[in-house]
């Protein structure tokens, strides 16, 4: 498939390896930084566009990519909706419920075909992980959790592990909640439904940018009466990745060396003598590229055969819409109960 990049960083370069993986090509990209675009352009072999020529790139694209940072999309969003093109974009949908709901006007208005990059709910290992507890075989859900650490942006001094990036610019920065949580509640709510409440701590660890936090701990109840939690962090030099499912019947961890690594997932029902394990190769820090492959062959499959979309807008805005609910406990120090969310 033909597909336009807007925003060509760091992500988008591992969409158009997978675009190009899956047999297509990039036609043409846009970025605000020039000498990045040129960058990328010659990197992939496609246009460098004004935004002047935006419109006439994406009227002949199959799909466009949006990965500009989340506050600064609507603009892009109206055009790749209004041309009738389908959207892949980047979580988190937006920063605020104001952008999600314009989003959502133009959504309806022009019936748009949306996917939300919630990339790690296709990665083969947590497919596995879904499949197993979506058979049944660990009962009725009674906990479920994501524990994520590693070094994020913003660690280290003068940001000496990643470098400066639109996370930690003060007029853009939306925090570890809103961007990096955002694919927790996705998993999490994939494993077990949606939640009823949810009482929720931040911590930033640069003064200098308080809405920037790095750090979020909280405790959901499940509508069906399971609990759940979250506990992440940015600041932690070590990595570690556990996200679990216990049931009534039994119980399945996905673990990884790293805060996106999925190296192994181990499980035992009743039924077994002893746990067992299954191994992985689905690391995120080797292989970004493969990570973000899955979810566009997805959504090439879904464009090209008419399949329903596993994570279409209405997540991305329910995600956001818990996300903006976490950030208001930790703002309010109380736990906020939770209405039909889900519903856009
Ligand atoms: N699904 C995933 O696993 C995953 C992984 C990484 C990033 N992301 C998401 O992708 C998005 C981008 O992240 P990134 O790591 O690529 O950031 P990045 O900073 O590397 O890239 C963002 C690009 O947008 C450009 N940009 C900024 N403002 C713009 C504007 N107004 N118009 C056009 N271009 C503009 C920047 O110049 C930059 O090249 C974020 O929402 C992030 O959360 C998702």
């Amino acid at each position: 498939m033909n597909v336009l990049m807007i925003g060509a960083g760091d992500i988008a370069r591992s969409h158009a390896r997978a675009v190009v993986k899956l047999g297509g090509s990039v036609s043409g990209a846009f970025d605000v930084n020039t000498a990045g675009l040129a960058r990328f352009a010659k990197e992939f072999d496609c246009a460098k566009l004004s935004y002047e020529q935006l419109d006439e790139y994406i009227a002949g694209a199959d799909y466009a990519v949006l990965s500009t940072p989340p506050s600064r999309r609507l603009d892009y969003v109206e055009k790749v909706l209004s041309a009738h093109v389908p959207l892949y974009m980047e979580k988190p949908i937006a920063t605020t419920m104001e952008d999600a709901e314009k989003i959502i006007a133009m959504a309806k208005k022009y019936e748009g075909r949306i996917i939300v990059g919630f990339a790690h709910r296709f990665r083969p290992a947590f497919v596995k992980m879904h499949d197993m507890v979506a058979s049944g075989m660990f009962g009725e859900p009674v906990n479920l959790f994501s524990y994520r650490v590693g070094p994020g942006f913003g660690y280290g001094e003068n940001n000496a592990v990643y470098g400066n990036s639109w996370r930690t610019d003060p007029k853009l920065a939306c925090g570890m909640t809103i961007e990096s949580v955002s694919h927790e509640f996705n998993l999490l709510t994939s494993l077990a439904g949606e939640f009823e409440s949810i009482a929720c701590n931040v911590k930033g660890t640069i003064d200098a940018i308080p809405q920037y936090d790095t750090n979020s701990a909280m405790v959901m109840r499940c509508r069906n009466g399971a609990v759940a939690s979250i506990m992440t962090s940015w600041s932690s030099g070590a990595g570690a990745n556990l996200k679990g499912f216990i049931g009534t019947r039994g119980s399945v961890l996905l673990k990884g060396r790293n805060m996106f690594e999925f190296d192994q997932l181990t499980y035992k029902t009743l039924d077994m003598e002893q746990e067992e394990t299954l191994t992985f190769n689905d690391s995120y820090d080797l292989n970004k590229d493969a990570v973000i492959y899955h979810i566009h062959a997805h959504f090439q499959d879904c464009l090209k055969n008419g399949k329903a979309i596993l994570t279409p807008l209405a997540e991305g805005v329910k995600v956001l819409r818990l996300s903006t609910a976490a950030l208001e406990s930790s703002r309010e120090g109380r736990t906020v109960a939770l209405d039909d969310y889900w519903r856009i």
